[in-house]
């Protein structure tokens, strides 16, 4: 089929480059200019491992291909993917502009039948009003606007693309089911289904989804946070808990809050949706909370072991700066949130990312930029500081040994959000090891009363 997908971010470049793998031949359109030539010239402009291999291949198949002019791609097309942003606007909503600006160019450059597929993340009813915006130019028969929304996970978004566990299509047409469905059939050849429903329950599908996820995330943050108070440790209730099938062991990792472009504006966009429509969605809200709660939660624990709030003068080094591994997206790492509250406390950072380092300086403030040295070596970032902090689970920051840290590190003090060394191992060292939900290790006034 040809295909023009709209949007060449995370999602649309992915599913293009995908969608080309399968046979399609696909035009990518973005209105950022720079973007489009550097994927012109071979370069791609996220880190997405395995991309640049499918990408390459297709490229020199010429089955995929890139432009800024969105009516170089759409009248050609069998179907029209819409990859944009929906970004929070001011009140917690999704920001439906990009989505509601490309559907009123799309009216007038559609001339045989179409489907338009919204593969971006919207609130339910989307689909209606942008049936209605191209219907006021053109015959419905003309096309159909399915929602077909996007399960995969920035760092495994490849594998995720080629082996989804499933594809939603939300439509009342057949003819779009159909055509969707065979677009969809390489990639579900294991037997994964393809589920066809109708549109608004696609559109609310995924915002279950994701807030079900972040719930789940949370709550096990909230049961790490009473572990600390009682003396428990949250790896033996993981374990206990992820054991029953009904419960399951995915996602039952403690840390410090979840992040990144889809989890926290999802969240806020479910519990908008479902206020305007005279629900107070109270779960969510508590989670919203919790995790705001919960990103900050490494700099009391430093308050508390520091036996200070002002950590003025101090150089603290930073292992992580991602929302989380595998991928440079720094949106809503808690990193970001760490950084500021240190450095307007008057501290020096030491930051190491193996891929964010460039995406964590364009996205945070002019403060943090002043007060931070980037460092392209992980051990860098041990010298000289009075404790290091892991805000992301890079695997290669679980490769050395929480004993070969303690070799380099200046002081011997390790605030660990992400739970990457074993406590036995961090007993046999003098290294202060404060994790998530577990108890401190070599610290004797964190240690739990009997
Ligand atoms: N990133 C993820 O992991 C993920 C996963 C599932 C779903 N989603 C959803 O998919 C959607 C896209 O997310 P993303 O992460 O790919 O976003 P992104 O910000 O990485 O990419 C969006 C792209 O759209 C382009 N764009 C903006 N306005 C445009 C316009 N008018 N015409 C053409 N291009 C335009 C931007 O320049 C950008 O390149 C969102 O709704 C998101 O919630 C994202």
């Amino acid at each position: 089929m040809k295909l023009a997908v709209i949007g060449t971010g995370y999602v649309g470049l992915v599913s293009g480059t995908c969608f080309a793998d399968s046979g399609n031949d696909v035009t990518c359109v973005d209105i950022n200019e720079e973007k489009i030539e550097q994927l012109k010239n071979g370069e791609i402009p996220i880190y997405e491992p395995g991309l640049e291999t499918i990408f390459k291949r297709v490229r020199r198949e010429e089955r995929l291909h890139f432009t800024t002019d969105i009516a170089e791609a759409v009248p050609e097309a069998d179907i029209v993917f819409l990859c944009l942003p929906t970004p929070p606007g001011g009140d917690g909503q999704a920001d439906l502009s990009a989505v509601i600006q490309v559907a009123g160019d799309l009216g007038s450059l559609i001339e045989d039948y179409m489907v338009i597929v919204n593969k971006s993340t919207v609130p339910v009813t989307t689909g209606d009003r942008v049936e209605g915006i191209i219907g006021e130019q053109l015959d419905e028969n003309l096309f159909d606007v399915v929602s077909n929304p996007e399960f995969l996970r920035e760092g495994a978004a490849v594998d995720d693309f080629m082996k989804p566990e499933r594809v939603v299509i939300g439509t009342g047409s057949e003819q779009a089911a159909e055509m969707m469905t065979t677009l969809y059939e390489p990639f579900v050849r294991s037997g994964n289904p393809i589920i066809v429903m109708d549109r608004r329950s696609a559109e609310l599908t995924k915002y279950a989804a994701n807030a079900m996820l972040a719930t789940k995330i949370t709550f096990m943050n909230e049961i790490a946070n009473i572990c600390e108070r009682v003396g428990a440790n949250v790896d033996n209730i993981r374990r206990g808990i992820g054991t029953d099938s009904r419960i399951g062991p995915r996602f039952l990792f403690a840390g410090i809050g979840y992040g990144g472009s889809c989890f926290p504006k999802d969240v806020q966009a479910i519990h908008h949706t479902a206020g305007k429509h005279g629900y107070d969605f109270q779960i969510v809200d508590s989670v919203m909370k919790v995790n705001e709660y919960q990103k900050t939660s490494i700099v009391r624990k430093m308050e508390e072991y520091f036996g200070t709030g002002d950590f003025n003068g101090m150089t603290f080094g930073i292992w992580g700066l991602s929302f989380k591994p595998e991928t440079d997206d720094i949106r809503e790492a808690p990193a970001l949130y760490i950084a500021e509250e240190l450095v307007k406390r008057g501290t020096e950072l030491l930051a190491y990312d193996p891929e964010a380092i460039g995406t964590f300086k364009q996205a945070t403030s002019e403060q943090v930029l002043a007060n931070t040295t980037f460092v392209h070596d992980q051990k860098d970032a041990l010298q000289n500081v009075e404790a290091l902090l892991i805000c992301t689970e890079w695997n290669e920051f679980r490769r050395p040994t929480i004993d070969s840290i303690a070799e380099e590190l200046d002081n011997h003090v390790i605030f660990d959000g992400r739970n990457l060394y074993d406590l036995d191992r961090a007993r046999e060292t003098d290294v202060a090891y404060i994790s998530v939900g577990r108890p401190a290790v070599n610290v004797k006034e964190l240690e739990p009363a009997e």
